[in-house]
């Protein structure tokens, strides 16, 4: 099928190298020329593990090419799917004001084309497709929704560092149709891939993706809270939680407790579901819990520090700065917190990430950034590791044996606590 994308952020390149994958002619639109002419050039504008050979890949064959025209996207495609950012507001609702510019410019795009299909891709909450996408798309292109053009809400679950992967080989795809023929459309557009489809209204389907996201960072506190009493009690939670994942109905995934979650979608995702719940005049004591115990669940690792420590004037090493493993991406990555709070209190850092570093610095300049663990790793008072990347699984009692004083606390599970001493954990 011929699909253009409109917008090559994250989601939007990873699902335009994901269906050309899968043999697709795909166009993808951005108003940044800079980036049109990188795509162009096989260069992703982002970090993300297999995203780079994939896109060579698809360029060199001719199943994908940016373009900065908008028309000729539309006009030389079937569906359009819309994949613009979604940023919150300072009071934690949803700033749908890039969906809105989106939707005029397509709505005037959509003039001189016969029925063509838009799929919003973007989060957006419940009502955001049916009460801004689709009258905006009606008034600029001064055609009937269900008639002239349909319209899908078909959501994505793509996790940074695997997002190609989770692209093609979804647990499920959810498609929210305003009319059957439109939903026909990216049902059959879906049908090679090997997983559930269901077909649901609109506001179903935007539901679906928040409550994803909603119901993973609960199991995600709801671990850290366990494993907070669990550390009180000398129980290891990762035991606990293999223990409890087992059971079917519960599954296993999600539980790992440590620092919190960060990223771009799970804090937004669950600010915004709330905001929307208070505003309909309900109170969402769980998810507003989830929510606070993240918030303060970076700090423990400080509390736990200065039970060892004094920090002020030390030198504390931070090993990981991205929220996860797999990705330079630090948005609300809970190091932010927990260095924030370091150089308040008057400590000094030294900072070490295989690839967030850069970014980082753009926050941070006043850290001292080094180019390997055992170089940051040098002389520090005190350790805290952050991200699990692989390579800090592998960091010995030797690299440990740098540092002034052998004090490392973990905030995401990876070392042997036999191999270093001196150790502990966040939860254990
Ligand atoms: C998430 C969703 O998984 C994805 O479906 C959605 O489309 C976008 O948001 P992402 O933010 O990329 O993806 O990362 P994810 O792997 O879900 O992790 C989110 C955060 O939770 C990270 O900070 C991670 O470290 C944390 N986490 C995850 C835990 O603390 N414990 C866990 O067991 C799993």
């Amino acid at each position: 099928m011929k699909i253009s994308i409109m917008g090559t952020g994250y989601v939007g390149l990873s699902t335009g190298v994901g269906f050309a994958k899968k043999g697709n002619s795909v166009l993808c639109f951005d108003i940044v020329r800079e980036i049109v002419d990188k795509i162009n050039r096989r260069e992703p504008t982002f970090y993300e593990p297999m995203i780079e050979d994939a896109l060579k890949e698809v360029v060199s064959k001719g199943l994908l090419k940016a373009t900065a025209y908008l028309n000729y996207a539309v006009l030389n495609s079937d569906i359009t799917f819309v994949c613009v950012p979604t940023p919150s507001q300072k009071d934690g609702s949803l700033d749908v004001s890039y969906i809105e510019k989106a939707s005029v410019s397509l709505g005037k795009a959509l003039k001189g084309k016969d029925y063509h299909v838009v799929a919003v891709k973007s989060t957006v909450l419940p009502e955001t497709t049916g009460n801004v996408v689709l009258p905006t798309l009606e008034k600029h292109s001064g055609k009937k929704c269900g008639r002239d053009f349909g319209l899908c809400m078909n959501p994505e679950f793509l996790r940074e560092g695997s997002a190609l992967t989770d692209f093609l080989k979804p647990h499920r795809v959810i498609i929210g149709e305003f009319d059957k023929k439109s939903g026909d459309i990216l049902e059959r557009l879906y049908k090679d891939f090997d997983c559930p489809v269901l077909r649901t209204d609109i506001k179903t389907a935007e539901m679906i993706k928040y409550v994803s996201n909603a119901f993973l960072a609960t199991k995600i506190s709801f671990s850290n809270e366990i494993g907070n009493v669990c550390k009180r009690m000398g129980v290891d939670v990762y035991e606990v939680m293999r223990g409890v994942g087992l059971d079917r109905r519960i599954s296993p995934d999600f539980l790992d407790a440590g620092i919190g979650f960060g990223g771009s979608c799970f804090p937004k995702d669950v600010d915004a579901i709330i905001s929307k719940a208070k505003t309909l005049g309900e109170s969402p004591i769980i998810m507003e819990s989830v929510i606070e115990l993240n918030r303060n669940q970076p700090l423990r690792m400080i509390d736990l520090l200065k039970k060892r420590i004094n920090i002020k004037d030390k030198r504390v090493c931070i090993l990981g700065l991205a929220f996860k493993p797999g990705t330079d991406d630090v948005r609300e990555a809970p190091s932010a917190v927990i260095v924030d709070r370091l150089l308040k209190e008057g400590a000094a850092v030294n900072a070490y990430d295989p690839k967030a570093m850069e970014k980082f610095r753009d926050r941070y300049p006043q850290i001292t950034y080094f180019n390997s663990a055992r170089e940051a790793l040098k002389n520090a008072d005190a350790c805290l590791i952050l991200t699990e990347w692989d390579e800090f699984r592998n960091l010995s009692e030797n690299d440990f044996n740098l540092m002034n004083k052998k004090v490392v606390i973990e905030g995401r599970k990876i070392l042997d606590r036999e191999k270093v001493q001196g150790f502990e954990g966040i939860c254990w």
